[in-house]
């Protein structure tokens, strides 16, 4: 091949790539599988690898993540990112109306475009010729942070717009949008936190805000963030007569659009999808806080002008929030098995959207100080996500005199030890301390880890007061009288528990290494660990660069697992436990599953799994599965009223399988 054909072929390749990532990123509705699409990629991976200077900025290949910045820089928005007025009822929303038509002097109806009001982070990105050039956050609304290197990894940002033979792109255009975390998603990343015993996201706009201001954007590759986009800012070389054209035109751009988005005629008609989304806002994938109305005619807005930073032309009309205000009689420092100290105040307990609460997290110290939270106040509560309750801010008018901020102690509350401040957490670095190791062993024994049935925190807690525990290990040295010794136990009950543990005492490598609570090591890392380096000896001697070689292995848990296998007292732990008689059997192969090679695709809804913990089974014995039926397809696993897919796997000869059937080969049933 010459040099000209191999850019050729990359040039193509991107294109497949591109229009591939459009159908599935933003259409939702792929056209190939998604070992088909590895291999495009890889192929495209393997010429850029060999000739450099044949990466694009518009690459695919781009979409990974870059090296960690020093500092983000900051950027000019070339026009002000304005915020948006509010109404907090219907009545509002007609006000509103009413105030324009006096304001145009008209009696016509104005026609508005409504759209739901995301809640994530509005950010500006730029395109040149059609190219992504730069990217950032709101910030104050005149200059935000250059987050070009994050923006650049989510999959529904093209890199380049897509042009029509109808019409030129813009000399240069800037796209104004929402970034969020889908609630899936966020549900996800909090629960891999909580295995890798780190402090969890508040609500899926602070684990979107969190993700999108790394400085290594290879972490923000990580998280499925999103994008809706929803306005411009400065247009050259193109001219928009109406919001709705905006909104039309970034979909043939290849830009993601809300599919929600409603042209109202007149402002019965708004009011009427805006109740439509209250009733709906709990089935989103997302989550909303209210609907954004904007008047659609381009001229219109222009005469309606801005006021106080906000444009006079559109409104959120928000949706009543599950907030109550209670009293803080107390705040407390929770230590974590990783020894993160956790504000949380404790409340007069209140009823907040049908459930009472009591408690609610103040996050870390920087949320205190931010929220400046102190003991004594009167704050208004929320739960966010419907779940945790937060702490969303002091009614200052009612604070009483003489209190004071609250500081996070810098001994443990618990053992006293030295705490110290890693980022935003207060960590306390007593490996003994009390709490932390009750905490560690409840992990250590728990289903994922050890699985010590009966085993509960109760138990633990004894244990560890009386000094008959001191680590994890000691659970294998401990005899009948020593657990008799424990409230309410009786010889059978005491029997029962030494039964467990000798039970838990043969176990897997991959269990093994996830009991032991190594930072960022949670279940799935833990398992790849197992298969990789097969045995503890092997693992206790690996280095940061062997570590970094493994997928899904970044560079802060290479680091974490070197430097748990430095500190002398785990490796202590771990010859202690072999002393118990822990036994680990062969690590879980990779290879050799029952569906190895096998490709599934899933249609209709199935009764005793959700999607993703079948695609786990199916992953678990070396299976894939892809979202699209075609010709190498083995299985079509059917639910209840199964779409499309079914006709077509029919059509490709592909084999379809009941639930029942699955169940069987898996022998679940
Ligand atoms: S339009 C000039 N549309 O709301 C109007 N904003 O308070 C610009 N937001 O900073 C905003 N969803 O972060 C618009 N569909 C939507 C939105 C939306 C969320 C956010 C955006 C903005 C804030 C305005």
């Amino acid at each position: 091949m010459t040099m000209e054909d191999i850019k050729e072929k990359a040039r193509i390749l991107r294109e497949k790539i591109n229009f591939h990532n459009h159908r599935y990123y933003v259409l939702d509705s792929p056209e190939i599988s998604d070992g088909e699409y590895d291999r495009l990629m890889r192929e495209l991976q393997d010429i850029e690898a060999k000739h450099p200077d044949l990466i694009s900025p518009d690459s695919p290949t781009q979409k990974v993540g870059a090296p960690p910045l020093e500092s983000f820089g900051t950027l000019e928005h070339s026009m002000p990112m304005l915020s948006l007025q509010n109404a907090m009822n219907v009545e509002e929303l007609r006000e509103f109306d009413a105030r324009l038509k006096r304001s145009l002097e008209t009696n016509f109806d104005i026609e508005y475009v409504a759209e739901p009001k995301m809640d994530g982070l509005a950010v500006e990105l730029i395109y040149e010729g059609g190219l992504f050039k730069v990217g950032s956050t709101r910030g104050d609304g005149i200059r935000g942070e250059n987050i070009t290197l994050n923006l650049k990894t989510i999959k529904s940002i093209p890199l380049r717009l897509k042009d029509s033979p109808f019409d030129e792109l813009p000399e240069r255009i800037s796209v104004r949008g929402e970034v969020f975390l889908p609630l899936e998603a966020f549900s996800m990343l909090n629960k891999k936190r909580e295995d890798e015993g780190e402090p969890l996201f508040a609500n899926p706009r602070n684990a979107a805000a969190g993700s999108l201001r790394q400085l290594d954007s290879s972490i923000t590759a990580k998280r499925p963030l999103d994008i809706y986009s929803y306005g411009v800012g400065e247009v050259k070389g193109k001219n928009f007569i109406t919001q709705w054209e905006i909104l039309q035109t970034f979909k043939d751009y290849g830009l993601k659009v809300n599919p929600l988005i409603k042209k109202c005629e007149n402002i019965d008609v708004a009011i009427e999808y805006f109740e439509e989304m209250s009733r709906r806002r709990n089935e989103l994938p997302y989550e909303i806080d209210g609907v954004v109305f904007k008047v659609n005619n381009i001229r219109l807005q222009g005469e309606l002008g801005e006021i106080a930073r906000s444009p006079r032309w559109a409104i959120a009309c928000k949706f009543p929030p599950a907030q109550e205000h209670t009293v803080v009689n107390e705040i407390i420092a929770s230590v974590g098995r990783t020894g993160v100290l956790t504000p949380v105040a404790i409340l007069e307990p209140v009823k907040v959207g049908g459930v009472v609460v009591s408690k609610a997290t103040l996050h870390n110290q920087d949320e205190v100080d931010r929220k400046d939270v102190r003991e004594g106040d009167t704050v208004i509560i929320q739960r966010a996500g419907d779940v945790i309750p937060e702490v969303v801010s002091v009614i200052l008018s009612r604070r009483k005199a003489g209190s004071k901020p609250y500081i996070l102690p810098d001994t443990c509350p618990d053992c006293a030890g030295k705490v110290v401040k890693e980022d935003a957490f207060h960590r306390c670095l007593n490996s003994s301390c009390p709490t932390r190791l009750k905490e560690s062993i409840r992990h250590f024994a728990g289903k994922n880890g050890m699985n010590i049935d009966g085993l509960g925190f109760k138990h633990i807690e004894q244990m560890v007061d009386k000094c008959l525990i001191k680590d994890p290990a000691d659970l294998y040295h401990l005899t009948i009288e020593d657990i008799l010794t424990l409230d309410r136990f009786a010889e059978k009950s005491a029997q029962n528990i030494i039964d467990s543990i000798n039970k838990s005492r043969n176990t897997t490598l991959a269990r093994l290494i996830y009991s032991l609570g190594i930072r960022n090591v949670g279940e799935s890392t833990a398992k790849i660990l197992a298969a990789e380096f097969g045995s503890m000896e092997r693992l206790k001697k690996t280095t940061i660069n062997e570590l970094m070689e493994v997928d899904e292995v970044g560079p802060e848990t290479a680091a974490a697992i070197t430097g748990f296998f430095s500190a002398r007292e785990n490796l202590e732990l771990i010859e202690k436990l072999w002393e118990g008689e822990v036994y680990c059997s062969a690590p879980e192969k990779r290879a050799g599953g029952l569906f190895e090679g096998k490709l599934f695709v899933l249609t209709g809804t199935l009764e005793s799994f959700n999607r993703n913990e079948i695609k786990t089974l199916i992953e678990r014995e070396g299976g894939k599965v892809s979202s699209s039926v075609s010709k190498k397809t083995t299985y079509l696993l059917a639910g209840e009223g199964p779409g499309s897919k079914y006709e077509k796997a029919l059509k490709f000869g592909v084999d379809i399988l009941s639930e029942a059937e699955l169940k069987k080969m898996l022998s679940l049933d």
